[in-house]
Parts: C-alpha cells; sequence; structure tokens
C-alpha cells in the first residue's frame, strides 16, 4: 500500500494567509498542517509516500520534511500538479507511476484527524473505501444516503446538499485499488472546471465496489478559518505540555 498526500489546490478559502504561503505550511498548534496527515499514514504503517503540490511554495515543502525522516517516513517523493485547482481528482492521477500497480491510501492535506486507519489499511481487499464522518453541518459536505436494510450500503453520494438524507459527510480519506488511475483517465471536469474524486467515489459505487467506514475520534479539514483555528484548538487541549 502506497500513501498520497494531496497538498495542491489554491487555498482561496484561507486568503490573505495562503497569498505567500501554501495552505498546508500554516501552523495547525505547534506544527505544519501537513505534518498530521502524513503522521496518519505512517501511524497505519504506511511509510512510502508521494506529495503532490503546486504553485510557488512548493520548494519549501522540501526545505520542511527533507527526505521525511523525522516523521518516520521511508520513502518520500514529490510531485507537482500543473494545474493547482484542477481537482483532487487530478492531482491523484500523478499518483500512477508513483503506485506502480499497488493500492493507495489517500489523504487530502489539510484532513486533520486522532483516527487510527491501520485496520482498513490492512484489511483492503480491492475496490474503494471511504470514510465518513458524522458532522453538524452535512450540507457543507459530499453526504451519502445508506439504505435502511442490514446490509447499510452506499445508495448515493450527494454534494453540499440543501437537505441532507444523513449526517454522514464523506472525509478526505480514501482507499482506492490501481483501477482508480484508468478511472481518473476517463473523467470529465465538472461545472467548475475540476476532475472531481465524488465522480470516482461514484464510478466506485455504481461497479458495487464502494465500502465505507466510520472515521473515529477527532477529524476537521482546515481550510477554513473556522476549522482551521478549531483544529489548532483541538491539538492545543490534546498535545500541549500539561
Ligand atoms: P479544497 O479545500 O477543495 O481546495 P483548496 O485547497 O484549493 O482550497 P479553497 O477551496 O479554499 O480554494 O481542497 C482540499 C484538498 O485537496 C487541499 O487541501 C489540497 C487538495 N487539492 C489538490 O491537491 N489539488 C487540487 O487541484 C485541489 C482542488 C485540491
Amino acid at each position: 500500500m502506497k500513501g498520497i498526500v494531496l497538498a495542491g489546490g489554491l487555498g482561496t478559502r484561507l486568503y490573505p494567509l495562503t497569498y505567500v504561503t501554501n495552505k498546508h505550511l500554516l501552523p495547525v498548534y505547534d506544527c505544519p498542517m501537513i505534518f498530521y496527515p502524513i503522521d496518519t499514514l505512517v501511524k497505519a504503517g504506511v511509510t512510502n509516500i508521494l506529495i503532490v503540490t503546486s504553485g510557488p511554495h512548493v520548494g519549501h515543502f522540501l526545505g520542511l520534511l527533507k527526505n521525511g525522516k523525522e516523521l518516520g517516513v521511508k520513502h518520500l517523493e514529490y510531485v507537482y500538479q500543473e494545474k493547482p485547482d484542477g481537482g483532487i481528482a487530478d492531482a491523484l492521477s500523478l499518483a500512477e507511476d508513483f503506485a506502480d500497480n499497488d493500492s493507495v491510501v489517500v489523504i487530502l492535506g489539510d484532513n486533520t484527524t486522532d483516527a487510527d486507519i491501520s485496520e482498513s489499511v490492512k484489511n483492503f481487499t480491492g475496490g474503494a473505501l471511504i470514510f465518513l464522518k458524522e458532522v453538524e453541518d452535512a450540507s457543507r459536505f459530499g453526504v451519502v444516503e445508506l439504505s435502511n436494510d442490514k446490509t447499510g450500503k452506499i445508495i448515493r453520494i450527494i454534494e453540499k446538499p440543501k437537505n441532507p438524507p444523513s449526517n454522514l459527510a464523506v472525509t478526505g480519506l480514501y482507499i482506492y485499488d490501481n483501477s482508480v488511475f484508468s478511472h481518473i483517465e476517463r473523467l470529465k471536469p465538472s461545472d467548475r472546471g475540476e476532475l472531481e474524486i465524488t465522480d470516482i467515489n461514484n464510478i466506485y459505487l455504481k461497479l458495487n465496489k464502494l465500502k465505507w467506514v466510520k472515521l473515529n475520534g477527532f477529524w476537521r479539514d482546515a481550510g477554513t478559518f473556522d476549522t482551521l483555528f478549531e483544529s489548532s484548538q483541538y491539538w492545543y487541549d490534546k498535545n500541549r505540555p500539561k
């Protein structure tokens, strides 16, 4: 299993903080944001990691992460996304050579969680696995509708629904088998001009190969002022010397 951290994007919701740096280098309590997703992968035993990034500040990732040893990464690679807002699936497509026919566990660079995903990584047998989290403000997220029977299968994923069918949001953690790359090749950009990861998840859903698991513990994407602040607050409460 290979690990992919997606750290491209423009980070426009954090302007002016992201005028002069990449969002994933901003502090979340006492660490740069990107340390958290890397740590999630390393704790799950995934130590062969690719960082996908973009924009004028990419060189700073190398200075910060170096060869990854300080974070427990055994092998660290970097790749450059030419269109920083090409979409999450566009960023993931750049990992094909690195994946080298293996499965991939993908985490968005602004997601911070203390959930342990090692069992999901260990038990992954193919298809796609998405991680869901109960949220209060479900209409801000991609939300799943689950079947009422005991299979609890996903019926559909709805982007930012006005009337969410559940409070289960799709987080920025995913595990895919290697066919994800051929699925991305066939994707068309959405109305906002991005290759959407939701479209990929819907392809697996149609193929009856989309599974889900609940993410236990704290989870936020730190991409807005509020969630950046909440994330810092959470890690401060958890990690500050007492
Ligand atoms: P978003 O938060 O959807 O996009 P963004 O980071 O550009 O921020 P904003 O909406 O404020 O402009 O992206 C979530 C994560 O996905 C982000 O942390 C980095 C990654 N990403 C890429 O790697 N490449 C991309 O093209 C996009 C859109 C996102």
